[in-house]
């Protein structure tokens, strides 16, 4: 015993603590085992006692026991949630505690279980009958449940319980507004007041200067640079920096500094990741709209201003970015500045002449004339002289005291 030199332990126990090992390594087996079998089934035993005290013996002889799931071949989901959200369908049980809680029932009358399931709203693993593991808490499992916990990771505040309205606008993507899904709706309102459109395709309409969105959020974690980025290191803290500031991550992106609170940003974070291919079969999204079409309103605006003065503009598709208030052109995004004025600006703006700037574009413009709309010589030529004229009639409703500001909105026909 007095020679134990480079080993601290004397070769004669070796056998001894090999055997030691094993024993741990299959207690510990074992009793992780033995304690996932026990999870759930302590939730149903407790179940069944709380039906029992609640609605008497023979009601609790009737709680299901063993694993429950329900599966629904057109989500190509086999969700095990109920084997301990047993009370989800039952009354009563409105003030338990999770996971043996009522499920608020409004949503679930236009989504029954039987039919949608529960990962198909909340996310997890489906399959899994362990709570970490059913609720997705594990590594690489693309589709967390969108708990309010996760709300609270993401600093969401008192939006902390929206995060699961990203799920629900997989179906609902093409409406305009989904009742219970505030955030989704507000985010798809500022779809439309800043023109995300006008740079990117969503939902088969809009420009190029941008990637196109319709699928983005199905891009994998991995594949974001977060070298730019402090902080938390997901694709929604990412988007959600890249939206309030997208130079701050991508140093030469022509996409605009919007100026979103960061409520807002986060909400189209919410939208943006809510955009992928949603994997079920038609009659799950059979009561929804297909399609994202403009509206009659927005349709009818475009083509009275393409038969006004300003036609050359909105028809090139020019208005898109820009007004041009001296031609009665109305632009839906106003990224670019008004155009009445563009000959004397380019001037200031970018010291050189209209001609110049039109034939040599820099900044967004060059990626504009050379993805988006694509102008030869003779062309770009058109665009100059419509620019000119453009600039005459403002000069001459300036003269006649006629125009206010050159972005001021005008009512067609007024
Ligand atoms: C092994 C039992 C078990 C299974 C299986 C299980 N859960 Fe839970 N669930 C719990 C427990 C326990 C809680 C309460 C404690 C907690 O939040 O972790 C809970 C809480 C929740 C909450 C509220 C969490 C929050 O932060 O507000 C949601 C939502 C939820 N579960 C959804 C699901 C879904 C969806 C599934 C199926 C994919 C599922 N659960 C499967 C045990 C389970
Ligand atoms: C159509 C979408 C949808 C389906 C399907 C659905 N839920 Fe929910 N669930 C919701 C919404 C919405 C809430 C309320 C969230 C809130 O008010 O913050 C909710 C609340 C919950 C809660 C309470 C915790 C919380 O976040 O408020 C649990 C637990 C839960 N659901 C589990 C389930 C289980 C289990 C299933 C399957 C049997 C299921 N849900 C099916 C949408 C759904
Ligand atoms: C798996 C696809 C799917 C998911 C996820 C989903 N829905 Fe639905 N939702 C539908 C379908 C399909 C209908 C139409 C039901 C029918 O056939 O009548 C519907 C109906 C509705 C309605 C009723 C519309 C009406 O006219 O009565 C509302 C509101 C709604 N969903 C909101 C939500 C919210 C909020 C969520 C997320 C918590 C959500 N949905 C998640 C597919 C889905
Ligand atoms: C003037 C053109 C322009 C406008 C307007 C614009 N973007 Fe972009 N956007 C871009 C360009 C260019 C990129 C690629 C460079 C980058 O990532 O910044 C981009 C990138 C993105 C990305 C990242 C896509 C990916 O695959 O990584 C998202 C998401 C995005 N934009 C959303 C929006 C939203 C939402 C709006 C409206 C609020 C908007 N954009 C308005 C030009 C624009
Ligand atoms: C996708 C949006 C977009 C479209 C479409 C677009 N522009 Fe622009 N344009 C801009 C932005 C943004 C600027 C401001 C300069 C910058 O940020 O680089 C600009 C600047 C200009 C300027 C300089 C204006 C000034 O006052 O300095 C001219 C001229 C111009 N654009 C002409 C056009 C013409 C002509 C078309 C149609 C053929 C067009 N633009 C289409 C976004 C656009």
């Amino acid at each position: 015993m007095e020679k134990r030199t480079s080993s601290p332990y004397p070769s004669i126990d070796r056998p001894v603590l090999a055997a030691i090992g094993v024993v741990l390594v299959g207690a510990t087996a074992f009793f992780a085992y033995s304690d996932r079998q026990h999870d759930y089934k302590w939730y149903q035993a407790e179940f069944r006692s709380q039906v029992a005290e609640k609605f008497g013996d023979e009601k609790a002889a009737g709680v299901r026991a063993g694993v429950q799931q329900v599966w629904i071949p057109g989500l190509q989901r086999a969700d095990r949630c109920t084997t301990c959200h047993q009370a989800v369908a039952w009354k009563g049980f409105e003030d338990a505690e999770e996971p043996l809680r009522t499920h608020p029932p409004e949503i679930l009358k236009a989504h029954p279980p039987e039919r949608f399931g529960c990962t198909s709203c909340h996310g997890g693993q489906g399959w899994a009958i362990d709570t970490a593991a059913a609720h997705g808490e594990v590594a690489h499992w693309e589709e967390p449940l969108l708990s309010a916990s996760l709300g609270d990771a993401y600093t969401m505040g008192t939006n902390k319980g929206a995060l699961i309205q990203m799920n629900c606008n997989v179906c609902h993507r093409y409406e305009r507004e989904t009742p219970g899904a505030g955030m989704i709706n507000r985010a798809k309102a500022l779809v439309e007041e800043k023109g995300c459109r006008a740079c990117h395709v969503i939902n088969g309409r809009g420009g190029t200067i941008g990637p196109d969105l319709t699928a983005v959020g199905e891009k994998a974690p991995e594949q974001y640079d977060y070298g730019r980025l402090s902080g938390q290191q997901t694709a929604f803290a990412w988007h959600v920096a890249h939206l309030k500031d997208p130079r701050a991550l991508v140093q030469d992106s022509v996409m605009p500094n919007f100026h979103l609170s960061t409520t807002d940003a986060q909400a189209l974070s919410m939208l943006v990741l809510s955009w992928r291919p949603a994997r079920m079969s038609a009659d799950f999204i059979a009561g929804v709209p297909r399609a994202d079409v403009q509206t009659a309103e927005q349709k009818r605006a475009e083509d009275e201003m393409k038969t006004g003065p300003g036609a050359w503009f909105v028809q090139t598709g020019c208005f898109v970015c820009h007004s041009i208030a001296a031609l009665g052109v109305k632009s839906p995004a106003q990224i670019g500045p008004d155009l009445s004025t563009a000959v004397d600006d380019t001037q200031k703006r970018f010291g050189m002449t209209v001609d110049d700037f039109i034939m040599n574009p820099t900044g967004t413009m060059s990626v504009v004339l050379t993805r988006q709309i694509v102008l030869d010589t003779e062309q770009r030529k058109v665009a100059i002289q419509k620019l000119r004229e453009a600039f005459a009639e403002h000069q001459k409703q300036q003269a006649a005291g006629a125009a206010g500001p050159a972005v001021v909105s005008h009512q067609p026909g007024s």
